[in-house]
């Protein structure tokens, strides 16, 4: 739990009641949550967005928002879940997956699949729904280029869209550039070495999951007709993208924006079927006990994990 952003000493482990879920939710035994860098934002209450909802002080106290456990208790009126239903999902709104009891509402969650483990199923909600969404448009031959393609979203991000028949660059740290190429990416590029948007030739589509560059590097490095879209980054840059860059891409005859990813299962499941079918992989780079969260956190936010981390909680 914490009470106010700040860095990984403000998290601390406290007892407290099991909650009771209202209408429209339903209590999870959480057995796994995945880390994801949004975690680490919330935590640090940065970039701005991250304090949404809680300016001054974090709006939940209890992080981690990719679920995946047991239901053992259900709400007022709820009829699609059971108790003893295996169930996993983006808990965005309400958070507390870093916790052995979190509330989550139905609209959230959907059935795990048997052929997944909990860990497994953990890494998919937030992370798949962005890379699904993110690489909607690529296609056979197009050139696809995922900045920080090395972490969650983009270590599917490269499989989905090597699988469409992409060419993919990946962007990530050095010591991320093989694990991009295990994911199926041809080219790797060091953000540390090379700036990618004066590389040539210019992409067809940018996933870009750490946006912190002009909209003028963005548009330079965006083939006629091609699509740019963030997911995270710098607020300036967000904001940048969402007006400037909008104006840039249209009189170039590209387009720029920012991504609104849409969560519930209706967005993730796709990609659960595929890492059933063994036709994605999953990357569980650590597994950290639940008294470790803020060593996960720190993990996955100074820039170590290869693919996702999870928290084992049962
Ligand atoms: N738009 C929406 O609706 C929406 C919804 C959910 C989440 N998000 C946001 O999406 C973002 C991405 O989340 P994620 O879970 O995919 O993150 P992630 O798994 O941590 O991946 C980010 C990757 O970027 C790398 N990186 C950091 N700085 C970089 C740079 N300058 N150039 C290239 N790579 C860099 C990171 O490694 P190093 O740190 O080692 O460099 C990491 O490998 C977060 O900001 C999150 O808040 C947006």
């Amino acid at each position: 739990m914490y009470d106010r952003y700040g860095a990984c000493d403000v998290l601390r482990i406290e007892d407290v009641p099991i909650p009771l879920p209202a209408a429209g939710q339903v209590r999870v035994k959480i057995a796994a949550t995945s880390a994801n860098l949004s975690d680490w934002e919330s935590l640090r209450g940065s970039p701005a967005y991250a304090r949404i909802g809680g300016l001054r002080r974090p709006a939940r106290r209890t992080l981690g928002s990719d679920i995946a456990g047991v239901v053992d208790e259900v709400g007022p009126g709820v009829t699609r879940f059971r108790r003893g239903d295996e169930v996993y999902g983006d808990n965005l709104a309400l958070k507390g997956g870093f916790a052995e009891y979190a509330l989550a509402p139905v609209s959230a969650l959907a059935d795990k699949p048997a052929g997944l483990t909990f860990a497994e199923a953990s890494t998919i909600p937030q992370a798949g729904a962005i890379a699904l969404q993110g690489i909607r448009t690529a296609v056979a031959g197009s050139r696809v280029l995922i900045n920080g393609a090395g972490g969650g979203s983009g270590s599917f991000a490269i499989q989905l869209s090597a699988q469409l028949g992409a060419h993919v660059t990946g962007v990530d740290n050095a010591a991320k550039q093989e694990f991009m190429r295990t994911m199926g990416a041809h080219d790797v590029i060091d953000f540390g070495r090379v700036d990618f948007t004066r590389t040539a030739p210019p992409y067809d589509l940018i996933l870009d999951l750490v946006a912190r560059r002009s909209v003028f590097a963005y548009r330079r490095a965006l083939a006629a007709g091609g699509r740019y879209r963030c997911v995270g980054g710098s607020v300036g840059t967000l904001l940048r993208v969402l007006t400037a860059g909008s104006v840039v891409g249209r009189l170039s005859g590209r387009s720029m924006g920012v991504l609104a990813v849409k969560q519930g299962p209706a967005h993730f499941e796709a990609l659960a079927d595929l890492c059933v079918a063994g036709r994605v992989k999953i990357h569980i780079d650590r597994v950290f006990a639940l008294d470790e969260v803020s060593a996960a956190l720190a993990h996955v936010g100074e820039g170590r994990a290869l693919g996702k981390v999870v928290v084992a909680v049962t």
